[in-house]
């Protein structure tokens, strides 16, 4: 790799499909052994991005290069470096899980005794090993995304794109991949990961790249990204249904102004929450206002801006998905 050049650079790059804009000049740097989080919600251009950077898809505008091999003109020679796992499972159905592994290995050139070991020992990883020699086509799709993770591991690449790695994996199997993605890293691995969830950037990212409509709209460390929001959250859960709206009145008037600033409420929680500055003395006023107001509350808290306020104050609305399938909130587990 040419000396002091970021293992993946991109610069500008534009992709569209028909009308849709997917990418509309999307600028990228990730150093040699760090981890690049890109942090969008659906349709942001992370799969493009990702499909252009792993030579699967030529960008209309602009240039990429990764371990200092371009793109586009170098990709033969680019390929052989770099692992990828799709945000779909790309595995062979009518091949066991096992020979899935293997397949992998004779196609990376890896000895036949080699990738049987590897093979083994990435089903054991991912907890597999009972279902190894049973067709990919009766797997659910949580084994099918497991395996397919496994597959993007049986050779270690020295770049490694990881498209929504635990979309779609119950919450022990996220854990588990969370250390296997560790411990790439720590042995030096250079990974770019896409993902949907603030926690998870937060947790395995050094950098962060919010992207929106095709474009890095901010760029830092998870903390620098918080600092940006400034301020803290006032977070709080009243006891009645009735008193949300009082509340919520209450908070108003202590929040910071501007982006981000906005009291949010959640009806089903009877949570309120805001941005807000002033520290302790500001939650003893608060406390007053909620007191003369009659409000009765179960819980009340100040806490540092998630990457979820980050979102807000960059976009003007929530980056995490409400669907069925995913994680949610994982608090517990992940403190
Ligand atoms: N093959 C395609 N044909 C037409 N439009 C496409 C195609 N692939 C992506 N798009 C569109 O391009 C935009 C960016 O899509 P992309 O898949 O890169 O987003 P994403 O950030 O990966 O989203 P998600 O979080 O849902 O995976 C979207 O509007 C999408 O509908
Ligand atoms: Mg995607």
């Amino acid at each position: 790799m040419a000396e002091g050049r970021p293992a993946i650079l991109a610069e500008g790059l534009e992709k569209s499909y028909g009308t849709t804009r997917a990418l509309a000049g999307l600028d990228l740097a990730v150093e040699e052994g760090t981890v690049l989080g890109l942090l969008g919600p659906n349709g942001a251009g992370k799969t493009t991005a990702v499909r252009i950077l792993t030579t699967l898809l030529a960008p209309d505008a602009g240039r990429a290069e990764v371990t200092g091999l371009d793109v586009v003109r170098q990709a033969d020679e680019l390929r052989s470096k770099i692992g990828l796992t799709g945000q779909y499972a790309a595995v062979d159905e009518y091949l066991t899980g096992r020979e899935n592994l293997e397949m992998v290995g004779r196609l990376y050139h890896l000895s036949k005794k080699y990738s049987r070991k590897r093979a083994d020992e990435l089903l054991e990883r991912f907890d597999l090993t009972g279902a190894g020699s049973r067709l990919v086509k009766t797997y659910s799709g949580g084994m099918r995304r497991r395996l397919d993770l496994a597959a993007s591991l049986v050779y270690s690449p020295p770049i490694l794109f990881l498209d929504e790695p635990t979309t779609g994996l119950d919450p022990r199997s996220r854990l588990a991949m969370w250390e296997i993605i560790g411990e790439l890293v720590s042995g030096g691995t250079t990974l770019l990961l896409t993902t949907q969830y603030l926690d998870e950037a937060d947790r395995l990212a050094d950098r962060i790249a919010v992207v929106d409509t095709g474009r890095v709209i901010a760029e830092g460390t998870a903390d620098e990204l918080k600092a940006k929001v400034g301020g803290e959250r006032l977070e709080l859960v009243v006891s009645e249904d009735s008193d949300l709206r009082t509340a919520a009145r209450a908070l108003e008037r202590h929040a910071k102004g501007g982006a981000g600033g906005g009291v949010r409420t959640d009806v089903d929680r009877r949570h309120v929450g805001a941005t807000v500055e002033g520290g302790a003395r500001l939650l003893v006023s608060v406390v007053r206002d909620l007191d003369a107001a009659g409000v009765q509350v179960d819980d009340l808290g100040l806490h540092r801006p998630t990457l979820d306020d980050v979102f807000l104050a960059l976009t003007g609305r929530a980056a995490e998905p409400s669907e069925e399938g995913l994680p949610g909130h994982q608090e517990k587990e992940t403190a």
